[in-house]
């Protein structure tokens, strides 16, 4: 049975956007308090268009919130000694209160030790294992920017978490376990699958809330959700098959035409169009989750700011 009711599309935009104004407040305010305005550097390593294009972002993001925000693009040949040096010189450099160092790394590069090697207090990623370990004790961290701000937009349309079901499909590092240990703080009863579980369907269909993060186009359909569930869609899938788009946006002229005028389209991992009918409240892609990365990495910069200045986060 379908809901009668058209579900609630929880909009990442208008989300993000009050985030970084409220961040854009909170600096002024530290700015004029004779704090010193924090800065973020975004390390990308080669050219990948897609990286080349979240970087510039982010440091663009910073700027329109009066944080400085730089990007340092190394070539796609850079050898570890020289990449270690470049983050060495950024953690002993006391201006700096956030290093971002974009993935993935070139083929030749461990992405691990070099994340490592990012001073926890910087790391506004939250990929430090120390940063990683705090969060799944409770305890004080800078914490991934994408479930972060997932948490913070389910907050701010207060849809209720405690002791409901959560659901994860993905176990990334940078989505689905931190997601995990962020559910279980709010008190969720949180699943988390992946690939190899058995009858990932029926697992979804236990979900009051259901988080894709797959990678996978439309993966997601309504085989996988209960009725009334809320439905957070993480992923950010590219395609350039027209006809991809066309089963997954039947009737949908204006995706169409976008998609003729570009020549692809951004879709989620959810099968939206046969899903949302089902569901309480639904994440759209793209004017989701998206949104809020950007949004949340900005509030970790700013806290990571504040702690090394020694000031409060509370209200953060
Ligand atoms: N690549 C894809 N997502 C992310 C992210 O959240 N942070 C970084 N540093 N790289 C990414």
């Amino acid at each position: 049975m379908v809901s009668d009711s058209d579900p609630l599309v929880l909009n990442g935009k208008t989300i993000a956007t009050a985030m970084r104004n409220e961040v854009g407040e909170q600096v002024a305010r530290l700015v004029a308090d004779g704090g010193r305005r924090p800065k973020l550097v975004a390390v990308l390593v080669g050219d990948d268009p897609a990286s080349s294009t979240y970087v510039a972002s982010k440091a663009r993001a910073c700027e329109k919130t009066g944080m400085d925000g730089q990007s340092l693009v190394l070539p796609a040949d850079t050898d570890a000694a020289t990449l270690r040096q470049h983050l060495q010189r950024l953690n002993d450099d006391d201006r700096v209160d956030g290093i971002l160092l974009q993935l993935p790394l070139p083929k030749h590069l461990d992405e691990q030790p070099f994340l490592e090697l990012i001073r926890a207090d910087k790391d506004v990623d939250g990929f430090h294992p120390e940063n990683v370990g705090r969060l799944w004790l409770d305890q004080e961290a800078l914490t991934p920017a994408t479930p972060t701000g997932v948490i913070e937009l389910l907050q701010r349309y207060n849809i209720e978490l405690q002791g409901r079901h959560a659901v994860i499909v993905g176990r990334s590092h940078i989505v689905g376990k931190p997601m995990a240990a962020l559910l279980l703080r709010q008190n969720c009863t949180v699943t988390l699958c992946h690939s190899r579980t058995r009858d990932l369907k029926a697992e979804c269909r236990r979900a009051d809330l259901l988080v894709a993060a797959i990678g996978r186009p439309g993966f997601i359909t309504p085989e996988h959700v209960k009725e009334g569930a809320v439905v957070i869609d993480v992923g950010i899938n590219r395609l350039t098959d027209r006809t991809q788009l066309e089963a997954l946006f039947p009737n949908n002229p204006q995706r169409l035409a976008s998609f003729d005028k570009r020549g692809s389209a951004v879709v989620g991992d959810v099968d939206y169009h046969r899903v949302a009918p089902l569901c309480s409240a639904i994440t759209p892609v793209p004017g989701g989750v998206g949104r809020l990365t950007v949004a949340q990495l900005l509030v970790n910069t700013l806290a990571a700011s504040l702690r090394r200045q020694g000031r409060s986060t509370a209200g953060l």
